[in-house]
């Protein structure tokens, strides 16, 4: 078993380290099994990375740093967005997802880059519903149901706000002026977008996931989890379940994270399973540059012994590549890594 672990953590330092998948996408684990392992990911208290006390920030810091090397994703507590407007927000995004299929259909489109986007998962292997709007420099929300765009504009604000400082942290932890990755990659202008998840309640086959495993593209991605637990990330060859606490955001590196850091903060590997108990609803944040933005290593992550090790691509052709709705992520990761 040790051999084994020392094996997985060996090649998971590779730049090019694809973790193993079998024939339908699904399981990773060494024996086969596709169930997940409790191990809470680490908890970041939020208020406390901008706190006056510098003990304080300082260990926050360092939790963080910790987060992103060893698990790439954390759940963010005492973030300052109340408890009622998350349950706004979710009870308006089921209200959109309980649209007759006419009106969804509306904004039904293969496109990936359309600014409002629906589409449904829906095969032997996933089974899922979400709605896509670029939500920044400028808001796209559908018109129905009322008081969609209201609530999503302020909660969006919110995470947005958060992200951008965890953006500063993940900054700071790497040696950086706090600005430096938000300035280099002009987030002002950036092109974030939301793709809110439904995962209904409905008998599902033991083969089925919400999501297949893939890795999400942008610098960072907030996610507000839903009321149940469903997310799974890899770490070191096993899924591990997510287990946020109640109305904890859960924060995950993505691809440019780790393209700018030349492969030292990984992007996760993550899945969603399903549950046959109860709906979950998730709203999953991506922070990223504008479109026609460069993304390559940056050069204080490249020296003579990390050599750059990821093509130097548009977030645009990042986006493309990606292709982060469908099943075969492994044929679209050659193209990135
Ligand atoms: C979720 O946990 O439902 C969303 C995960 C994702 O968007 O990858
Ligand atoms: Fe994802």
């Amino acid at each position: 078993m040790a051999e084994t672990n020392a094996a997985v953590n060996q090649t998971k330092n590779h730049p090019y380290y694809t973790p193993q998948v079998d024939s339908n996408g699904s399981s990773i684990n060494a024996d086969g099994s596709s169930s997940g392992v409790d191990d809470p990911i680490p908890v970041i208290d939020y208020s406390m990375l901008t706190s006056d006390d510098h003990n304080q920030r300082s260990k926050t810091m360092q939790d963080l740093q910790n987060a992103c090397l060893e698990y790439g994703s954390f759940m963010v507590i005492n973030h300052g967005m109340s408890d009622s407007l998350i349950s706004r927000v979710y009870e308006a995004l089921a209200k959109f997802f309980d649209l007759n299929e006419e009106e969804k259909k509306e904004y039904e489109s293969n496109d990936p880059m359309d600014r409002i986007r629906w589409g449904k998962r829906d095969s032997d292997l996933v089974s899922s519903e979400f709605i896509k709007m670029v939500v920044h420099p400028n808001f796209h929300c559908p018109t129905k149901p009322a008081g969609l765009t209201e609530v999503l504009q302020e909660c969006i604000k919110r995470l947005r706000e958060v992200g951008i400082q965890l953006l500063r942290g993940i900054s700071t932890t790497l040696g950086f002026e706090e600005c430096y990755i938000e300035k280099r990659m002009k987030l002002e202008s950036g092109c974030d977008f939301i793709t809110p998840n439904d995962y209904p309640l409905r008998p599902y086959s033991e083969n089925q996931l919400g999501q297949a495993p893939h890795y999400d593209p942008g610098l960072l991605i907030l996610l507000l989890p839903g009321l149940s637990n469903g997310l799974q990330l890899e770490h070191y060859g096993k899924w591990i379940n997510a287990n946020p606490q109640p109305n904890s955001i859960v924060v995950s590196i993505a691809d440019q994270i780790e393209i700018l850091t030349n492969g030292k903060y990984k992007s996760v590997f993550h899945r969603v399973v399903l549950n046959n108990n109860v709906r979950r609803i998730s709203l999953p944040l991506f922070i990223g540059p504008s479109l026609d933005t460069m993304v390559s290593p940056l050069p204080e992550c490249v020296d003579e012994h990390h050599p750059p090790a990821y093509l130097v691509k548009t977030y645009k052709e990042l986006l493309e590549a990606n292709q982060y709705h469908e099943i075969d992520v492994k044929s679209c990761l050659k193209n990135v890594r």
